[in-house]
């Protein structure tokens, strides 16, 4: 009998062994510890031992059991043990692999130069303008003093719009942002007549030109136009501003110089060049070997153009400038191609 029971904790034992999941450990103990499991049927057929065998049997019995139910409570916790570090595997984080990049959109170089000059003027007093990008000739030429023989008023030169207008005053995409002069001092004038305020605006915005496409000429590009009006302003306003600007915008130290020049709306006129940042005025291919890079056109508002806008050019004066955001891009940039601005290339937008 003894070693019947030597037998059965063996085999149990043995099969707990094999025993790999919480599955089979339910039908393991079934099997050894369930009420028809041989341990079991050992203590229904203790009354028929004999006397003195019954302790005896019954003692290891018992024991068996209890070793029974201790090494299933113990494989049930390796079990488990098993399982949740499985889990953990598998769930494992490398806090030093490379995270997941988001890609970061970006402003536009033209845009970024063109709000920097804004931001510079909005420094000095100026308010922004918007005028339109679609002008009629009267606004982008005639009241601008453009006598009807200039070339920018050939077909060829401007895009005019195809459709039913007057001949004298076609719809055209504006040239420059210059027209925006007349259409705010008309604004401002007509919000007193007599007494027209002073303005002081800065006007961004994209001008076409009907060009042949090259490194240095685009059809489409963006300009920032200035305008002062009031009763005292004279051409050392315009100096002492532009040049501040110059300073501003390429360095405390950059020196500027005014050369006469000639635009229909202002008298008189002139050009602002600044000294060759790249070189410091020595002279290199940058500058053309002058020293001098051209930033913009600048002048007195011509008495006809006050008169247009409704200011009394005996009364009132003003200045006005204008330039390429995208020139002043390039040069600051050193970029030698205007053509990469509308490429829409991100080798070359992605360096700003
Ligand atoms: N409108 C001129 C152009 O497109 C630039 C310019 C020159 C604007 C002189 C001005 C100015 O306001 O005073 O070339």
């Amino acid at each position: 009998m003894l070693s019947q029971l030597e037998q059965i904790e063996k085999k149990a034992l043995a099969d707990l062994e094999s025993v790999k999941n919480e599955g089979s450990l339910a039908e393991w103990h079934v099997a050894h510890l369930g009420r028809n499991a041989p341990i079991m049927q050992v203590f229904d057929k203790l009354g028929q031992l004999a006397k003195d065998e019954r302790p005896v049997i019954g003692r290891r019995a018992n024991e068996i059991k209890r070793t029974l139910e201790a090494a299933e409570a113990e494989r049930s916790g390796q079990l488990r043990q098993a399982a949740l570090s499985q889990a953990l595997q598998s769930e494992r984080l490398d806090v030093t692999m490379p995270g997941r990049q988001v890609p970061h959109g970006r402003l536009h170089p033209s845009t970024r130069t063109l709000r920097r000059i804004i931001h510079i003027f909005a420094e000095m007093g100026f308010q922004v303008y918007r005028s339109h990008d679609v002008e009629t000739d009267e606004y982008n030429f005639q009241l601008l003093n453009f006598p009807p023989f200039h070339p920018a008023r050939e077909m060829q030169d401007s895009f005019y719009m195809a459709g039913d207008y007057p001949k004298n005053n076609p719809l055209l995409l504006r040239t420059h942002t210059s027209p925006g002069q007349i259409r705010s001092m008309r604004e401002y004038a007509s919000m007193d007549p007599k007494n027209p305020p002073p303005i002081r605006i800065v006007l961004p915005g994209m001008c076409y030109r009907y060009e042949q496409i090259s490194a240095r000429s685009e059809i489409q590009f963006n300009q920032v136009e200035g305008l002062a009006v009031g009763e005292h302003i004279t051409f050392s306003d315009l100096k002492g501003t532009l040049t501040d600007f110059a300073r501003r915008m390429f360095g405390a130290q950059v020196r500027s110089r005014f050369r006469a020049a000639h635009f229909p709306f202002t008298e008189p006129s002139a050009e602002m060049d600044i000294e060759c940042f790249v070189c410091g005025g020595m002279g290199c291919p940058v500058c053309k070997r002058t020293g001098w890079l051209e930033i913009l056109g600048c002048g007195m508002v011509h008495p006809v153009v006050l008169q247009n806008g409704g200011y009394d050019p005996r009364r009132f004066s003003g200045y006005a400038f204008g330039m390429g955001s995208e020139r002043v891009a390039m040069l600051i940039h050193r970029i030698d191609d205007i053509r990469n601005f509308w490429m829409n290339d991100l080798r070359f937008l992605e360096q700003f």
